[in-house]
C-alpha cells in the first residue's frame, strides 16, 4: 500500500510504540487518528506532528467509547491494534482485577476496534478492490510462556489466534491482517507491568519501521506474522 493520503487509526497512541507508529505513518503522508485514554498526551503528540494527527479520547475496553471513536469515520485504510498492557504476577497472587484488565484491553479491545473497521474496509474493497490492513501488536509472549506472565501470555497467545482466524476470514474481502510479535522494547510498558524487561531492549522506531515495511507491501503480498527480538538483550 502506498501510505500517502491514507487514513490510519492507531490505538494506544499516547505512549511508546503507538506514538512511534503515529509519527512514522504521518511522516509517510497518512492522516492518523490516535486513540488513548490520556488526552493530554495525545494533544502533545498533535502539537509535534501537526494536522496529520487527530487525538481521540477512547478507552478500548469500553464498547460505547470505541463506537464513538469510529462513528465519524467512513474511510479507514489502516488499523493498528496496539493498545495493551501487562500486569505481571505469580498466578496465585494475580488479582481478578489485574487478570480482567489484561483480557479486556489486550483481547476485547482488539475485537471491538476490529469489529468497528471491518464493515468500512469491506465497503472499500467493493469500491476499489482493496479493503485495508489491520495490524495487531502481539508479543514474543504470544509464542512462549513465561513464569509470572500467565495472564499476559494468555492474552497474547489469544491475540495470535484472533489474528490468524481473522486473516483467513478477511483475505477474501481484500483485507490484510498481520500480527507483530516484538520482544522487549524501551517504552513505559515495563513500569506498568512491574518488570524492567531486558536491559538492552529494542527501540520503538525499529518496530515502527518494520510495521511501515509490512504496510507498504504489494497488494497481493501478505506478511501474516513477524517476530523481532533484540540481538543482545542483556547488552
Ligand atoms: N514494550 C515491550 O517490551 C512490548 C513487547 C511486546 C509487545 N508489546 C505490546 O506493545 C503494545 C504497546 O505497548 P508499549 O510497549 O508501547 O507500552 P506503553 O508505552 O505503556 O503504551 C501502552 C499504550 O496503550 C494504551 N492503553 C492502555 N490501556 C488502554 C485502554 N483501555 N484504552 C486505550 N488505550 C489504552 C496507553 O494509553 P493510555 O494509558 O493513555 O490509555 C498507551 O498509549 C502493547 O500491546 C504491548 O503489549 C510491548
Amino acid at each position: 500500500m502506498n501510505l500517502r493520503n491514507k487514513i490510519a487509526v492507531v490505538t494506544g497512541a499516547s505512549s511508546g510504540l503507538g506514538r512511534e507508529f503515529a509519527r512514522h505513518l504521518a511522516g509517510h503522508g497518512s492522516s492518523v487518528y490516535g486513540l488513548a485514554r490520556r488526552l493530554n498526551r495525545l494533544k502533545s503528540l498533535e502539537a509535534e506532528i501537526g494536522s496529520a494527527f487527530m487525538p481521540v479520547e477512547c478507552d478500548v475496553t469500553d464498547e460505547v467509547s470505541v463506537q464513538d471513536a469510529f462513528s465519524g469515520l467512513d474511510q479507514v485504510d489502516i488499523l493498528i491494534n496496539n493498545a495493551g498492557l501487562g500486569r505481571f504476577a505469580p498466578v496465585d497472587a494475580q488479582t481478578k482485577e489485574d487478570w480482567t484488565i489484561q483480557m479486556d484491553t489486550n483481547l476485547t479491545g482488539v475485537y471491538l476496534c476490529t469489529r468497528a473497521v471491518v464493515p468500512i474496509m469491506k465497503m472499500q474493497n467493493q469500491q476499489t478492490g482493496f479493503g485495508g490492513h489491520i495490524i495487531h501488536i502481539a508479543s514474543v509472549a504470544g509464542l512462549v510462556g513465561n513464569a509470572n506472565l500467565s495472564a499476559y501470555n494468555a492474552t497474547k497467545f489469544g491475540l495470535r489466534g484472533f489474528s490468524e482466524a481473522t486473516m483467513k476470514e478477511l483475505r477474501s474481502d481484500g483485507i490484510k491482517v498481520s500480527c507483530i510479535c516484538p520482544g522487549s522494547v524501551a517504552t513505559e510498558f515495563g513500569r506498568i507491568a512491574g518488570s524492567p524487561g531486558a536491559p538492552n531492549p529494542m527501540q520503538p522506531e525499529d518496530i515502527a519501521s518494520t510495521v511501515i515495511h509490512v504496510l507498504q507491501s504489494p497488494d497481493n503480498y501478505l506478511i501474516s506474522e513477524v517476530v523481532m527480538r533484540p540481538l543482545r538483550p542483556r547488552g
